[in-house]
Parts: C-alpha cells; sequence; structure tokens
C-alpha cells in the first residue's frame, strides 16, 4: 500500500512550482487529489499528467483570497471524494520587495488575502471536517520570510509570519483532537513566484544586502518530499512546528 493510499489531499497553487510537485507526489503515493488555483488552465495540465501516470485528480479553479472561492472549493471536494483528509495551503503571491512606506492599501490586501486569509478560511472550513472525524492534517507553505524581517517586502514578510502564527495556534489548539498542523519554510525554490516581478530598487537593495551566502536554489520537488513526510502518519508527533527548508541559508 503507497503512504497516502485512501487519503483525500486539497492543494492550493497546484498549477505551478511548489504546489504542484505537492500534487503530483501525493497523487503518486495513492492519494486523491483535488487541485485549485486560479489559472484554471494549468491545473487542467497537472491533472492531465498525474492522471497519465495512474492517478486520481480533480481541478477547481479559485481565487483564494476569496472566502466564496474557498467555500465552493471545500464543498466540491466533499461533493466528489467524500472526505477530506489532507489541507495543503499553498498558493502565495509575493510583494516585489516593497518596503513598508511604498505599501499601498490594495498590495497590502492583496498579499494578505492570498497568503493569510485564504489558508485561514480554507483552515476553518477543514477543521470543522477535521473535528467531526476525530483526525485531519494541515500543511502552510510559509517561507523563511515568516521568520526573519530581510528575506521580502513587508506586506509578504507580515503575511507569512502571520501564517506562521495561525498555525502554531491551530497546532496547539486542536493537539488533543487528531489535527496536526504544521509549516514549511521554504527558503529559494527554483518556481514562477519571480516570474513578472518588479523589485522596488531600495527594498530588493536591502534584501540582497543579507543574500551573499544563499545556497543555489531548491528543486520543487525537495519541498514536496517534506510535504510527503509531514502528511503522512511517519509524523504524527510532529505538529504545530516550523520545518525549515533553505539548504541552510539561516543556519547561518
Ligand atoms: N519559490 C520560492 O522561492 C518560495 C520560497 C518560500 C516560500 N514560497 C511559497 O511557496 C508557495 C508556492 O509558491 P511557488 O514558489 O510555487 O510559486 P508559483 O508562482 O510557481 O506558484 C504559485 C501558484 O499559486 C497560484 N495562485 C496565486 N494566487 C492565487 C490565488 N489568489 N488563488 C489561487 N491560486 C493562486 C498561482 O497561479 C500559481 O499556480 C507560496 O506560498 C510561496 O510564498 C516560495
Amino acid at each position: 500500500m503507497k503512504i497516502l493510499t485512501n487519503k483525500v489531499a486539497l492543494v492550493t497553487g497546484a498549477g505551478s512550482g511548489i504546489g504542484k510537485a505537492i500534487a503530483t507526489l501525493f497523487a503518486a503515493n495513492g492519494a486523491k487529489v483535488v487541485l485549485a488555483d486560479i489559472h484554471q488552465i494549468n491545473i487542467e495540465a497537472v491533472a492531465k499528467n498525474i492522471e497519465a501516470n495512474g492517478g486520481t485528480a480533480l481541478c477547481f479553479a479559485a481565487d483564494i483570497s476569496r472566502e466564496n472561492d474557498i467555500d465552493q472549493l471545500i464543498d466540491f471536494t466533499i461533493h466528489n471524494f467524500k472526505t477530506l483528509d489532507i489541507l495543503v495551503n499553498n498558493a502565495g503571491i509575493m510583494d516585489n520587495f516593497t518596503p513598508a512606506e511604498d505599501v499601498s492599501s490594495e498590495l497590502w490586501d492583496r498579499v494578505m488575502g492570498v497568503n493569510l486569509n485564504g489558508p485561514f478560511y480554507a483552515c476553518r472550513r477543514a477543521i470543522k471536517l477535521f473535528l467531526k472525524r476525530k483526525k485531519g492534517v494541515i500543511i502552510n507553505i510559509a517561507s523563511i520570510g515568516g521568520l526573519f524581517g530581510g528575506r521580502a517586502g513587508c506586506a509578504y514578510t507580515a503575511s507569512k509570519h502571520a501564517l506562521i502564527g495561525l498555525t502554531k495556534n491551530i497546532g496547539y489548539d486542536y493537539a488533543q483532537k487528531g489535527i496536526r498542523c504544521n509549516a514549511i519554510a521554504p527558503g529559494g525554490v527554483n518556481t514562477n513566484i519571480t516570474h513578472d516581478m518588479e523589485p522596488h530598487p531600495f527594498g530588493f537593495e536591502r534584501m540582497m544586502a543579507g543574500a551573499n551566502n544563499t545556497p543555489p536554489p531548491a528543486n520543487p520537488d525537495d519541498i514536496a518530499e517534506l510535504a510527503l513526510f509531514l502528511a503522512s502518519e511517519k509524523a504524527a508527533f510532529i505538529n504545530g512546528a516550523v520545518v525549515t527548508a533553505d539548504g541552510g541559508w539561516t543556519a547561518y
């Protein structure tokens, strides 16, 4: 039996990068996966690939910053797969390394909406289900920007610190209810997240000041392997934790 056989997993931001790698690895390890992303065409390609390799995947186009989209996404998952075992809050956006003085209210709201509010809406719905079933796993993809001040701009840094706080609070509160909630804090990973970035000169300069010791970026599959472990029973005693995967960057 594969490590996630009979499990149902929901992965947000599954159309690219880390989310795509997690969804693909989970499916290869027996999970039925729901792929959610704002870009439908990308998740359809990921689902096609999963099914070509004998896995099971369904797609749902959603903007995870919208509470109504999350409600529909969870309803879709339950309707099709009858349950939910593993929630991976992965979708996230960056903020052009914008320092506080230049963060518009629109940028702040957008980054908080995707990186924090969406994961919160999804956790809230998932926890209600998990409490009835007395089990469930949540994995939040944070960042080393959620642990330190100089790895991104103001809104991204604040959103990922808050996501780590959300993770610890849920991990603690529901520790006796069969629910585990952990965060992964990646360093640099080779994905599309910086694709259309227009770095703020001052914010970028501040971030780069600490980048001398940056190891080469990871492959998204490296992060997916960690997510697979955290999703599995092998990680039964790991809860409320933030697992850093940055090649040693922040160990200096
Ligand atoms: N790449 C890195 O170096 C790195 C480092 C630390 C943390 N992370 C985190 O990893 C996560 C995944 O990022 P990635 O690097 O794979 O980026 P990516 O841009 O390759 O993938 C992110 C996916 O999320 C989707 N998405 C964006 N906004 C969305 C929304 N509102 N609703 C639904 N889907 C949405 C995108 O369409 C995309 O498919 C993010 O939370 C990011 O902050 C990435």
